[in-house]
């Protein structure tokens, strides 16, 4: 008996563009439902390097982009896992993944915006009002097919220094 794959997530490379810009699409808002804003690929392309992947075997199955919004805040975004796959840890993997990236660059607050609250709840995010963050409802809320009758939560988790935890 083989033993199922090792799912390990890692940057994001060129090889990846296409399949991310579908797996994000295939999940984004319409009339009938979706979860995701929707990406271009140039956007996706522009961005590939704050993307994070996971594969199984040649195949994507799950991604998430952390995305600068100042110099110490940065939005979780784009965070998909294929349908086939979800409740198999791959989400956990992207938010942790983010989580330590946020750490490695010395940002204070990451948040997100989301219709799965309860999710971003079980790493420690908690919600505040969606006015906290002018400039994502300015650049990407404002296309967004839903902006007049939004039901997203936007969510911030705060990234504890560990240097103030040295006396
Ligand atoms: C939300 C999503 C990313 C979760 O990915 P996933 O791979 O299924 O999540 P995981 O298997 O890593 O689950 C991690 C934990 O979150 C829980 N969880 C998963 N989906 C959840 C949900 N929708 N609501 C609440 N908890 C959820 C799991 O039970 C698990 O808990 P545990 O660690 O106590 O066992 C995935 O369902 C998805 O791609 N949804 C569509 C797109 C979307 O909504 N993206 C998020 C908006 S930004």
């Amino acid at each position: 008996m083989t033993a199922p794959p090792i799912l390990r997530v890692e940057r994001a490379t060129a090889v990846d563009i296409d399949a991310i810009t579908a797996l994000i699409n295939s999940m984004a808002f319409s009339k009938d439902g979706g979860d995701l804003l929707p990406r271009s690929r140039d956007s996706v392309a522009n961005a590939i390097p704050d993307f994070y992947a996971v594969h199984e075997g040649s195949e994507l199955v799950g991604c998430v982009a952390i995305q600068n919004m100042g110099s110490k805040l940065a939005e979780v975004r784009s965070l998909a896992v294929v349908p086939g796959m979800q409740g198999r840890g791959v989400g956990r993997l992207l938010v942790d993944a983010c989580i330590e990236e946020a750490h490695e660059r010395g940002l204070n607050t990451l948040f997100a915006l989301t219709r799965k609250p309860v999710f971003f709840e079980r790493f420690g995010f908690h919600e505040v009002e969606v006015v906290n963050f002018p400039k994502k409802v300015w650049q990407d809320c404002y296309v967004c097919p839903r902006f007049i009758e939004c039901d997203e939560v936007a969510l911030v988790l705060e990234i504890e220094d560990p240097d103030d935890d040295a006396y």
